[in-house]
């Protein structure tokens, strides 16, 4: 080995042991917050990776992740965002908020459905080990894919009511019809996240005005789906969470046939979403897009939720040419959004910054649909940027500085599951 290999295994080493460090600072017994200070609670999508995290370390405590993110799932089946186990003023805004009267206390909106997937992931790690976790957790999964069909799915595609749901607060998918929202009673608030973190990371005041707006908006008719749909202005069918739950309904089919239960009702989800995507397909940007169910038109967005396509098994059509060209255009990895938008920001969250927990999945399913080159480029990205900085939540696509939060817990399960894993991991 030169020296140059030493110190690279060296340094792989104390990222290793410093990853599953971080899982065990950010757990809170039983689930972990994505990183302390900024996000205190336990967060649905952090929690599903920091579950596949924890596979890597230990299966008994991975399976307990997940069966704690279901203890917050409400009886329609909704599986909401944030479970407020312990409350903690550092972060707003926390459950008088959103006055939702559960028990565990939670947000009243939900987020992108992975859970399905990365129960298939740790099943396959250890089937015996896993099957009573997946029996238990069949039905639950089941309940909340069902409500997202029946609730969100009117066109096919899956609609959010809300740009937390997505994951991807403020992505210029849903700027054109959040800019309906109306911000006239949501007065003085302070905001909890700019006081962690550098405010250019963050979302601008105007988003956190529509972001509180629409929560009021929910807490004011009881978090009554039928009236959010009828009541609020903003309705986006989000190419993310749709293909997100598409790839997580394959996966609970085939968990269905694991422990001999009936795949059918999946299929006719997967039918139906498939269909949805279909809708949003945007020829002129050469990929799928969102849409504004209230205008019917789609949002002219590259956003790295365009790139899901191949882990969502969906006909990619042109998307590669896309995803190159945005991949020519930021030297360290995947943006979340396309430099060539003049909307681009390289600091603002979703609005730029490279996510290693988006790269994992879209190098998943580059992967498995046979685009080994691709897959295998934004795996190394990642790895070189977590290896020369450290677990920050999101990273500079043009200068792979850190932004965000550090020490966070999506960034080193990704790091133990996907980045140090391979391509087909
Ligand atoms: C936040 O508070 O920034 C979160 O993204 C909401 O889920």
């Amino acid at each position: 080995m030169n020296n140059m290999a030493a110190i690279e295994t060296l340094n792989i080493d104390e990222r290793n042991r410093q990853a599953a460090e971080i899982l065990r600072t950010n757990d809170r017994g039983g689930y972990n917050i994505p990183t302390a200070g900024l996000y205190p609670y336990q967060w649905n999508w952090d929690s599903a990776f920091a579950a596949w995290g924890w596979s890597e370390i230990d299966i008994s405590r991975a399976w307990r992740e997940l069966e704690t993110l279901f203890k917050g799932q409400w009886s329609t089946g909704m599986v909401p965002h944030i479970i407020f186990h312990e409350v903690d003023e550092g972060y707003f805004p926390g459950p008088d908020v959103w006055g939702t009267h559960k028990t565990p206390q939670t947000s009243g909106i939900t987020q992108p459905p992975v859970a399905a997937t990365i129960a298939r992931k740790i099943y396959e790690k250890a089937p015996q080990a896993g099957r009573a976790s997946v029996e238990q957790l069949f039905k639950p999964m089941m309940d909340w894919h069902r409500w997202f069909i029946e609730q969100r799915g009117e066109s096919g595609a899956i609609a959010i009511t809300h740009p937390w749901e997505s994951g991807r607060d403020n992505a210029l998918d849903w700027e054109a019809a959040a800019q309906s929202i109306d911000i006239s009673n949501v007065g003085d608030y302070t905001r909890r996240d700019t006081s962690h973190v550098n405010p250019e990371m963050r979302p601008r005041k105007i988003d956190y005005d529509r972001y509180l707006a629409l929560v009021y908006l929910g807490r004011d008719v009881g978090w009554d789906e039928s009236k959010i749909r009828e009541l609020s202005p903003f309705r986006v069918a989000d190419v993310g969470m749709t293909f997100i739950l598409l790839r997580a309904c394959r996966d609970l089919a085939w968990l269905a046939g694991e422990i001999g239960e009936s795949r059918v009702e999946i299929d006719g989800w997967i039918a139906h979403l498939e269909a949805g995507c279909a809708q949003l397909w945007n020829e002129e940007l050469g990929c799928y897009d969102s849409m504004d169910l209230k205008t019917g038109k789609l949002s002219g967005t590259k956003s790295v939720a365009s790139f899901l396509c191949w882990y969502a098994g969906v006909d990619p059509k042109s998307t590669k040419t896309s995803l190159e060209r945005v991949l020519e255009l930021a030297p360290f990895s995947l943006p979340s959004l396309d430099p060539a938008s003049s909307r681009f920001d390289p600091k603002r969250y979703w609005l730029g910054p490279t996510w290693p927990v988006v790269n994992s999945i879209v190098g998943l399913g580059l992967a498995e649909q046979g685009e080994a080159e691709l897959a295998e480029r934004l795996r190394k990205d990642t790895f070189e940027m977590i290896l020369q900085t450290g677990f920050y939540e999101y990273f500079n696509p043009m200068t792979a500085a850190g932004e965000g939060g550090n020490n966070f817990t999506w960034t080193a399960a990704v790091w133990l599951a996907w980045v140090t894993k391979g391509p087909a991991s």
